[in-house]
C-alpha cells in the first residue's frame, strides 16, 4: 500500500523489515515446525462473517474496557514477547511509554530485557508474564519483585512445558548471533527460560493448583495463559484463574493446533462469564479485534504488530500502532450498528455465534 490511504501498521512493518538484522526479524516472525498454525492465525479471524444491525445510534462509540479491574479507553493490550531489546535499544520501556500514553496495559515478558523497576516507572499499567521455573524458590523470588514493583496481574503462560521447536532462516543465522544475552533476563534470578534450545529438556510442571497458590502468593489475580479448550478453560477457573487467555502462543508451540479464533467462542461458552476471556493471535486490525469481542471476549492482545512498530519508530511507532487499532475499531464498531462492546452479541453470523454474553 502507498500513498496517503497507507495503514501506519503496515508501514512499519515494511520499515522494520529494512531496519532489523535479518535473524532478529525471522525471531519475531517465525512460527513452530512447518508454522501451520501461525499461517491460519489472520486468516482465521477473516473467516468469520457479520451481521450488521443498522439504524442504531451509533454517534456515540464507547471502546472502554474494564481489563482485571483498570479502566482501559480500549479493549487492548501489549502481549508479551520476549527479546524487545533487540528492535529497539530502549526494548520494553518505549513499549511501555507508548502502552501507558494510550492507557493500555503491556504484559512484561519473565524473559524481559528491562527491569521491573524501568517499566513501572513509565507510569504503566502492567502485568507480569511467568514462565514458572521448575525451581519453585526462584519463581517465588521473581513474583515477589514483579508485586513490589507494582505488577498488576501475573500472566501464567501454560502451553511451554518445552520451548516448541522453531527453524531459524538458513542464511540468517540465529538470533542469539546478534542478541545479547541481558535482553532476555534482567529480572529473571535464573537464566532465562523459554528461549535456549538447551531449556528444552527441563520441562515445567504447572497443575491447575499452580493458579491459585501464585494468586495466594502476590495477592494478584491471575490470568491462564495459553488455553484453547473448553474443558481446560473451566478447570483454570475452578482452580482460581481471574481470567482465561486464548493463545497459541502466535504459533510458536505446537504446530497444527487450532487457531484462536476458532476456539474463543468455545472458551467463552466454558467459562460462562465466570472470569473474563481474553484472546491473541493474528490479530491484525480493529476489524479483527471486533470480531473478537464479538466472540466474547474482553480483551484483545497483540504481538508481532507491536514489535515492528518499536523497531520502527519506537515509543511514537508504538503509540500510533495502538491508536490506529483503537480508530480502526471504533470505525468497525459503528458500522456493526454497536455501540458497545455489549452491542456485538449476535453480529457474528454462523455457527461460531455465541449469543452468549
Ligand atoms: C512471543 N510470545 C510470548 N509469550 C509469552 O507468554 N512469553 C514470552 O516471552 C513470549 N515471547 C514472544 C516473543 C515473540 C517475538 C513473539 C512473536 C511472541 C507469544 C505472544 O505473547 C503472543 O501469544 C503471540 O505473539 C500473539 O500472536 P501475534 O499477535 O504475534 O500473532
Amino acid at each position: 500500500m502507498t500513498g496517503t490511504h497507507a495503514r501506519w501498521l503496515d508501514e512499519a512493518q515494511e520499515r522494520a523489515r529494512d531496519v532489523l538484522a535479518p535473524a532478529v526479524l525471522r525471531y519475531i516472525a517465525e512460527g513452530a515446525r512447518e508454522e501451520v498454525t501461525l499461517g491460519e492465525a489472520e486468516a482465521a479471524w477473516r473467516a468469520v462473517r457479520l451481521l450488521p444491525r443498522v439504524l442504531r445510534d451509533v454517534r456515540t462509540i464507547d471502546t472502554t474496557a474494564d481489563l482485571l479491574g483498570t479502566s482501559s479507553p480500549l479493549p487492548l493490550g501489549i502481549a508479551p514477547m520476549s527479546l524487545q531489546r533487540a528492535a529497539h535499544p530502549d526494548g520494553e520501556v518505549a513499549m511501555a511509554r507508548a502502552a501507558a500514553e494510550v492507557g493500555v496495559p503491556l504484559v512484561l515478558s519473565s524473559n524481559a530485557g528491562s527491569t521491573f523497576a524501568d517499566v513501572a516507572a513509565t507510569g504503566v499499567t502492567w502485568w507480569m508474564q511467568l514462565y514458572a521455573s521448575p525451581d519453585r524458590d526462584l519463581t517465588a523470588g521473581l513474583l515477589e519483585d514483579a508485586v513490589t514493583q507494582g505488577a498488576s496481574a501475573i500472566v501464567l503462560t501454560v502451553d511451554t512445558p518445552v520451548v516448541g521447536t522453531r527453524y531459524p532462516a538458513p542464511e540468517g543465522g540465529s538470533v542469539w548471533d546478534v542478541a545479547d544475552r541481558s535482553w532476555v533476563g534482567v529480572n529473571a534470578r535464573t537464566p532465562p527460560v523459554g528461549v535456549s534450545p538447551k531449556d528444552r529438556d527441563k520441562a515445567m510442571d504447572l497443575v491447575p493448583e499452580d493458579l491459585g497458590r501464585f494468586s495466594e502468593m502476590t495477592g494478584l489475580p491471575v490470568v491462564a495463559k495459553g488455553v484453547l479448550r473448553g474443558d481446560d478453560a473451566a478447570r483454570a477457573v475452578d482452580a482460581g484463574a481471574a481470567a482465561v487467555w486464548v493463545s497459541n502462543h502466535g504459533g510458536r508451540q505446537l504446530d497444527q493446533v487450532a487457531s484462536t479464533a476458532s476456539c474463543l467462542p468455545h472458551v467463552v461458552g466454558a467459562v460462562a462469564g465466570r472470569a473474563p476471556v481474553f484472546v491473541d493471535g493474528g490479530v491484525r486490525s480493529g476489524l479483527h479485534a471486533m470480531v473478537a469481542l464479538a466472540l466474547g471476549a474482553t480483551g484483545v492482545f497483540v504481538g508481532r504488530p507491536m514489535f515492528y512498530a518499536l523497531a520502527s519508530d519506537g515509543v511514537d511507532g508504538v503509540r500510533r500502532a495502538l491508536l490506529e487499532l483503537g480508530t480502526e475499531l471504533e470505525e468497525s464498531m459503528r458500522l456493526a450498528g454497536a455501540a458497545s462492546a455489549a452491542d456485538l452479541a449476535g453480529v457474528v453470523s454462523g455457527p461460531e455465534r455465541p449469543d452468549l454474553r
